[in-house]
């Protein structure tokens, strides 16, 4: 089954994800990742939102997403960065141009993983980096409400998301040195579960966990989430829901 993901459809309701939860911490390892390059280019940008801090900071930025929706939603936010339509495994950009490359939330969503890589490796100076940035599905230390209401999705993401070792391996053989990992970011959530529901908080266009399910895989999740929810309040206690993630940043070096 095809499990792509189709980000035009969600691209005006994408950055709620903002105002939602606090990602200084991504934001302050994305400033020190840039440190001592101006020209950086994230693939994989959305509605660009890292561009915006990035040149806010003064630096100068590119993004690259297939996207036109939430290109769009970026340009209309800022006239600041640069925006280009293409693919990750296209680069459209004949010469080693950036110091820096990144990708947040955005890797496991490639085809191809190891042609970015490749293409990466081609845009980047001599002594450039690459970082990117996203769960690690692999390391049985999240947990989550979705993988708990919607069994097929941890074994999607575990194909989506390569671990960490696995993208340090990948950058080395694809000519990256001094690879390394910190965690970026731990996001522990509590939510009632009937309060989340009732305000869109469940919907199926929140992450892209829910959006590569068919509507029956997300409509049988959410119907047993209600019975959950039901059975507790018969008891007069409310059903809460959970998430313990963490995003991990990996990051390398040309030599
Ligand atoms: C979850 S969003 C992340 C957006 C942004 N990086 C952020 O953190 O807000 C993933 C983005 O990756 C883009 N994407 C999907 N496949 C891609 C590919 N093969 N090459 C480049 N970008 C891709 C999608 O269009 C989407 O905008």
């Amino acid at each position: 089954m095809n499990r792509s993901v189709d980000y035009d459809a969600v691209a005006e309701i994408y950055d709620r994800r903002y105002d939602r939860r606090d990602y200084g911490p991504v934001l302050q390892l994305l400033l020190s990742f840039g440190q001592g390059s101006r020209h950086i280019l994230e693939v994989g940008c959305g509605s660009g939102h890292w561009l915006q801090e990035l040149a806010k900071q003064g630096y100068d930025v590119v993004g690259l997403d297939p996207s036109s929706s939430m290109l769009r939603t970026g340009k209309h936010k800022s006239r600041q960065p640069s925006f280009v339509q293409a693919w990750a495994e296209a680069i459209p950009c004949r010469q080693a141009l950036f110091g820096r490359v990144f990708c947040i939330n955005a890797f496991h969503d490639m085809v191809d993983q190891r042609r970015f890589l490749t293409e990466a490796h081609r845009i980047l100076h001599p002594g450039g980096g690459i970082m990117i940035v996203g769960l690690d599905p692999h390391t049985g230390l999240d947990c989550w409400w979705i993988y708990d209401y919607f069994p097929q999705v941890i074994e999607i993401d575990k194909k989506r998301y390569p671990s960490t070792g696995q993208i340090r391996s990948l950058m080395a053989a694809y000519g990256f040195v001094s690879a390394s990992t910190v965690e970026a970011l731990h996001m522990p959530l509590q939510m009632s579960a009937r309060l989340a529901l009732e305000t869109g908080r469940l919907a199926k266009t929140t992450t892209s966990q829910l959006m590569v399910l068919t509507d029956d895989e997300y409509d049988e999740g959410i119907r047993h989430l209600m019975r959950n929810i039901e059975i507790n309040e018969a008891q007069h206690k409310a059903l809460t829901i959970g998430a313990d993630l963490h995003l991990y940043a990996t990051t390398a070096w040309l030599p």
